[in-house]
């Protein structure tokens, strides 16, 4: 498990690195827009590793409830064990903020997410057909929740 990683909230001088990371791992990435807006509405943390950036999150909550709206590992730090400590930097958080439960959604075709997320406590839990665009298509989401446990 890498060590030194270190976790601050994003800001909008970030985003020149968030969008090019995102460029790289998604073949769908959130846009610039879309960042400025999430960092009004939304938590959304910068993940450094030995100072540089490796991956990003953004979360939200309604009422006890959280989202994880987005998750990304640099692709040439992938497999490293580094999403799997940002995920739990993220349901940290939603928990202190008093979050019970979290929900994501993801791509069905999504293999390394959905293996990160079972690994971590997630549960399928519903599907919604055809609910992202791919290049000659849609494909299927798959929603996954889990139950978020207090430190103590
Ligand atoms: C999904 C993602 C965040 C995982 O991050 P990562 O740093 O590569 O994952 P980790 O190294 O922490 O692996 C954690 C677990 O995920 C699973 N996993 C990760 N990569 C995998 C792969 N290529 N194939 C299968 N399982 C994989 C494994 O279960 C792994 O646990 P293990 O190492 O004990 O086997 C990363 O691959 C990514 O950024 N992908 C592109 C963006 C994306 O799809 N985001 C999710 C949107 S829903």
């Amino acid at each position: 498990m890498p060590d030194r990683v270190q976790f601050r909230l994003m800001q909008v001088g970030d985003l020149d690195s968030v969008v090019a990371l995102e460029r790289q791992a998604f073949s769908h990435p959130w846009t610039r827009a879309l960042y400025l807006d999430a960092l009004t509405s939304y938590e959304c943390w910068m993940m450094y590793w030995h100072d540089q950036h490796v991956g990003h999150g953004v979360i939200s909550q309604i009422v006890d409830e959280a989202h994880l709206l987005n998750i990304a590992i640099a692709v040439e730090q992938q497999g490293k064990g580094l999403g799997h400590q940002l995920l739990e930097h993220l349901m940290r958080r939603a928990s202190q903020r008093g979050c019970v439960e979290c929900f994501l959604e993801l791509r069905a075709s999504n293999l390394s997410a959905y293996a990160l997320y079972e690994r971590y406590g997630f549960n399928e839990i519903g599907r919604r057909r055809d609910y992202y665009p791919t290049h000659d298509g849609h494909e299927d989401a798959l929603v996954m929740a889990c139950t978020l446990f207090t430190d103590d």
